[in-house]
C-alpha cells in the first residue's frame, strides 16, 4: 500500500488537453539553439561510464567468435520474420548465444583515431555512446544452468547473474504469461539513461529507444535465419521486471523484452495472425541477393 500511494503522488496523469507524450516530443526537439557537450567533456563524462556492466565476481562464460551459421538469405530473413506466438522446446547451445548476442549489441570496429569515444558495434547509436545492457534468462542452455546472464559487448562474455529456474517469475510480470512459458530465451534490452542523456538531454531518450530498437530487429532477423521463433514483448509489468533485474528502474530500467525459443508450425510460418501470408509474391521478390551470391 505504502508503495500504491508514492506511485500516485510521482504519477502525472496525462489530460486531453495535454498528453503527456506531446510534452515530451515538444520538450526534446532540437532548435537552433541546442548545444552538446565538447568532445573532450563527452570523452571526459564517458570515462565514468562502463562500456558494458562488469558484473565481476560472477561465474564467467567466454565466447566464440565462430557464429552459427545463418541459414537464410538477408532477404529471406526480412521477409519471412513474423513474431512467434508459441514456442516448441528447444534446447540452445553457446555458440546459438554468440551468435545472437554479438549480432545484437557486438563490438566490430575500433575507435582509435576517431573523436568517438566507445568502440563501434553491429548497430548504429546516437554519438556512439551505446546506452543498453543485455541480460537473458533462459532455462535451456546446453551444458550451462538455468538463470539469468548479462552479455557483456566489450568482452564478447556473459556472467551468470542469478541461478535458477525463474521461468514463472518472469511470466508472472507480463500481460501475455504464456509468451514465456515455452521461450528458450528471455532477453532484457534495459538502458543507463545518463549515457546517452548527459549529452542529448531529453532527445537522449528518444535516441535510446531508437537503439533498443536496432537491436530487437537484429535479434529478430538473426533468430529466424537460425531457424527459431521469436517475439517482441512491450507488455511487461516494468517495476516487477526490473525488480527481478535488480535495477533502480529510474537510472537504470528495462525498455524492452524479447523471447525466443523453437518454432511450431503455427508460431512462425509466414503467415499473419489473421492467416494470410507475409511472404511476397514471386514476381516482387528480386530475383538477385548479395549474401547468397558472395
Ligand atoms: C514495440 C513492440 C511491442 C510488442 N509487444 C508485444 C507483446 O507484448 N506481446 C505480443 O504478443 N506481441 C508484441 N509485439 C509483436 C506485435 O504484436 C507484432 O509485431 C504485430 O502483431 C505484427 O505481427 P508480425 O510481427 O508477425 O508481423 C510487439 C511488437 C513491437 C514492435
Amino acid at each position: 500500500m505504502a508503495e500504491q500511494r508514492v506511485w500516485e503522488e510521482i504519477f502525472m496523469p496525462g489530460s486531453h488537453e495535454e498528453p503527456l507524450w506531446e510534452l515530451f516530443h515538444e520538450n526534446s526537439k532540437v532548435s537552433r539553439y541546442t548545444q552538446t557537450p565538447s568532445k573532450e567533456e563527452v570523452r571526459s563524462r564517458m570515462r565514468k561510464f562502463h562500456e558494458s556492466l562488469p558484473f565481476e565476481g560472477y561465474p564467467r562464460v567466454d565466447l566464440s567468435h565462430s557464429f552459427a551459421s545463418l541459414s537464410l538469405p538477408l532477404e529471406q530473413a526480412i521477409t519471412t520474420r513474423t513474431s512467434a506466438r508459441n514456442f516448441s522446446p528447444r534446447e540452445l547451445t553457446l555458440e546459438h548465444i554468440a551468435t545472437l548476442f554479438f549480432y545484437a549489441y557486438g563490438v566490430t570496429r575500433k575507435n582509435t583515431d576517431t573523436p568517438f569515444p566507445r568502440p563501434f558495434r553491429v548497430v548504429p547509436s546516437g554519438g556512439a555512446l551505446y546506452p543498453l545492457e543485455l541480460f537473458f534468462h533462459t532455462a535451456s542452455l546446453k551444458g550451462h544452468s538455468s538463470g539469468l546472464y548479462h552479455y557483456n559487448a566489450a568482452e564478447h562474455c556473459v556472467r551468470h547473474f542469478h541461478e535458477g529456474d525463474d521461468t514463472q517469475r518472469i511470466s508472472s510480470a507480463l500481460v501475455q504469461p504464456e509468451l514465456a512459458q515455452g521461450a528458450s530465451l528471455i532477453i532484457f534490452l534495459t538502458a543507463i539513461f545518463e549515457r546517452s542523456t548527459f549529452k542529448y538531454g531529453e532527445r537522449g531518450y528518444r535516441f535510446i529507444l531508437l537503439e533498443a530498437g536496432h537491436v530487437a530487429q537484429n535479434l529478430n532477423l538473426v533468430a529466424n535465419a537460425l531457424g527459431l521463433g521469436c517475439v517482441n514483448i512491450g507488455g511487461y509489468r516494468d517495476r516487477e521486471i526490473d525488480d527481478y533485474l535488480e535495477l533502480d528502474g529510474l537510472t537504470h530500467s528495462t525498455i524492452y523484452m524479447i523471447a525466443i525459443g523453437g518454432k511450431t508450425d503455427t508460431s512462425n510460418n509466414g503467415s499473419n495472425n489473421d492467416g494470410t501470408a507475409t511472404q511476397p509474391h514471386a514476381s516482387e521478390r528480386s530475383s538477385s541477393n548479395a549474401i547468397e551470391a558472395e
